[in-house]
């Protein structure tokens, strides 16, 4: 018999957690203890709840027959019913929504999504509190979650926790005094990344590939280099020289691009979001 997750704002990021559970491809006996029998979504909007519950059909049967139950001004009551509970709220609510179900809180795992809430600040409300700082390529089975958790979250919950967030795509540990660079280079990251993909495609389409090749193009190269990195385990520097012929394109473009601070541009953007996440925090 397995439990009740819980997702309070199941809005973009609860979605793409709640799909990738859903969706992640059957488990055997021994894990699949730490898949959810029942997640229960909660939001504030009917319409919410409708589109959840057509995002879930249109999924087809969880190949661990998870059982999704959509609803909506229900917060205590889904609550009430879980054993691990996700909140995935605006920053801005989560006061307001701890103070709501605090009274029905004691002994379960809360998992908080949102930006700049501390640990401290959670374990006012529980002691068995996880951070988790994640991405939009969740829902597609290919993001990266950063977790930290509170002392009272035993190894038997940090298994738990790794297994449903491993779904996401990447789930690693880290301290968290490192939770605001992760909301930057993570939580952040897709969007840098769309725009070197946006750059990549424009640059194609202004020699005169038409938008959908220069868009195939992109894509892959994006996908193709990182999948190298990964495979390889080499250092993105010995793969750059390697392509570079002497005298060369590439080293010609990557010299024009210097000229422009692209490398400085990227690492002071990603700086910069952390910057704002940590002023985010202290205002909260
Ligand atoms: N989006 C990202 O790329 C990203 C990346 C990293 C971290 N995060 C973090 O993830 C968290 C969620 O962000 P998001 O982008 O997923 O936000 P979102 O799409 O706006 O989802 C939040 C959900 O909260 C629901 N909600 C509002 N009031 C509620 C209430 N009283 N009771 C229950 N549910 C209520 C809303 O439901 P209705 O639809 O019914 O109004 C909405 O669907 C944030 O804390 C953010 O810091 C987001």
């Amino acid at each position: 018999m397995g439990y009740t997750l819980t997702i309070i704002g199941c809005g973009v990021m609860g979605q793409a957690i709640l799909s990738s559970i859903y969706n992640a491809p059957r488990a055997d006996d021994d894990l699949r203890k730490y898949y959810p029998s029942k997640i229960i979504t909660c939001n504030h909007s009917a319409s919410t709840a409708v589109s959840i519950t057509k995002m879930i059909k249109g999924f087809g049967a969880s190949p661990n027959e998870i059982e999704v139950v959509a609803t909506y001004k229900n917060n205590l009551k889904a609550v009430s019913e879980a054993k691990v509970v996700v909140l995935g709220t605006k920053p801005y609510l989560v006061e307001q929504m701890l103070e709501e179900i605090q009274p029905v809180l004691e002994n379960k795992i809360l998992v908080s999504l949102a930006a700049g809430w501390s640990i401290s600040k959670l374990e006012a409300y529980t002691k068995k509190v996880s951070r988790v700082m994640t991405n939009t390529p969740a829902k597609y089975g290919y993001g990266t979650a950063v977790i930290s958790h509170s002392a009272a979250i035993t190894s038997a919950d940090r298994k738990l926790m790794n297994q449903i967030f491993g779904h996401l795509g990447l789930c690693i540990m880290l301290p968290e005094k490192n939770m605001d660079a992760a909301t930057a280079l993570v939580g952040s990251g897709p969007a840098f990344v769309l725009l070197m993909l946006e750059s990549l495609m424009e640059s194609g389409l202004k020699m005169g590939i038409p938008l959908k090749e220069s868009r195939e193009c992109a894509i892959k190269v994006i996908e193709g280099t990182a999948k190298m990195v990964g495979e390889t385990g080499q250092h993105p520097s010995v793969l750059k020289h390697q392509i570079c012929t002497p005298g060369g394109t590439t080293i010609a473009g990557l010299c024009k691009m210097e000229e422009k601070g692209v490398k400085a541009g990227i690492i002071n953007g990603v700086e910069e979001a952390a910057h704002v996440a940590e002023r985010l925090g202290r205002k909260l």
